[in-house]
């Protein structure tokens, strides 16, 4: 072999290593970086389980917490409930003799110096007055505590305290009828897309579940408000033994503090007097009452998807 061959020959079996251990990096680098890629997503879905862990327990701890102020609620109110549907009666008496009593004043059917007496009793405690002002004071403090027996209500049916009935019944059904509920409240100004799949039956408490279709979609309506072109879109479909209903819109969003604290009982970010918070709360409740799951993702100026995923059996 000349000295040039040899030359070659070595040259081409050095460039044959090179290129095999250069396609070697390559296959290691391409591995690693899918390694990495799958390590980063098991890490974000682990982060996710860990928030949704959390979350879950502290709404746990939130729901044994409002059953015990509920239920401690419950029992005062009941009796002053029962206690105010009295005292309307003894008022009504009371109302009768003041009002006999000024027909004997306005007749001067009373001797002078008693008819004289009742004036100044008339005057000095303002009774006319205090007649009027009686039936104001009954109408609110009773508004009060009807008001105030609605949230314990709310509350018992967050943490899941309340008996519920169990039957076959088709979401598809309700899902409807909760729409029409609020036809008139939607259709002037929001477009309603629907791509609704034919459901199993569900075991569930219909009831239950219509409100919390009934929660989301006020909501999303309460959500599009200020968007122009404001959209709900509602999917529902099944799949593997589970229902998944979605309900969406295009709305103002949220960022990602406010998506955490959605379904705390009493987190609204409405005006005081504008909403009790307890929307979510309950829906949160409700749904994994029925041993299903509710989560929700959303983009602030964007929009926000609620995403309910449940068993058909209810006992899974
Ligand atoms: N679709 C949505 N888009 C944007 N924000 C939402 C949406 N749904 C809920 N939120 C936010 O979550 C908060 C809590 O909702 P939730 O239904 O529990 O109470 P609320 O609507 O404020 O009061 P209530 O339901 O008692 O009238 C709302 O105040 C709002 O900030
Ligand atoms: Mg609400």
């Amino acid at each position: 072999m000349s000295q040039d061959t040899a030359y070659q020959e070595a040259f081409r079996r050095e460039k044959k290593a090179r290129q095999a251990a250069e396609q070697l990096l390559e296959d290691k680098s391409r591995e690693l970086f899918k390694l990495n890629n799958e390590l980063l997503n098991t890490n974000n879905k682990l982060k996710e389980q860990q928030s949704l862990m959390l979350r879950n327990e502290k709404l746990a701890t939130l729901g044994t917490l409002s059953a015990g102020i509920a239920h401690e609620i419950n029992n005062p109110l009941a009796f002053v409930l029962s206690n105010m549907e009295s005292l309307r009666h003894y008022i009504h008496s009371y109302n009768a003799l003041l009002q006999l009593s000024l027909q004997w004043q306005n007749q001067q059917s009373l001797p002078s110096a008693e008819s004289d007496q009742l004036q100044r009793l008339l005057d000095e405690q303002d009774l006319v007055f205090i007649q009027e002002d009686t039936k104001e004071l009954f109408t609110d403090t009773e508004e009060g505590l009807i008001r105030l027996r609605e949230i314990v209500q709310n509350l018992r049916h967050f943490s899941h305290s309340q008996d519920s009935e169990r039957a076959k019944a088709d979401l598809v059904a309700g899902l409807n009828s909760t729409l029409k509920i609020l036809q008139s409240e939607l259709n002037d100004r929001i477009t309603v897309n629907c791509m609704i799949d034919p459901l199993p039956l569900a075991d569930c408490n219909p009831g239950e579940l219509n409100q919390v279709f009934l929660n989301l979609l006020i909501n999303a309506k309460q959500a599009l408000e200020k968007t122009q072109n404001p959209q709900i879109f509602i999917s529902a479909t099944s799949q593997n033994d589970e229902i998944i209903i979605r309900i969406k819109d295009n709305g103002c969003g949220m960022d990602e503090q406010t998506c955490k604290k959605v379904f705390d009982p009493f987190f609204t970010t409405k005006p005081v007097g504008q909403g009790t918070g307890m929307g979510l709360s309950i829906v949160y409740g409700i749904i994994t009452d029925h041993k299903g799951v509710i989560s929700v993702t959303s983009a602030q100026g964007k929009g926000t998807c609620f995403e309910i995923r449940l068993p058909v059996s209810g006992t899974s």
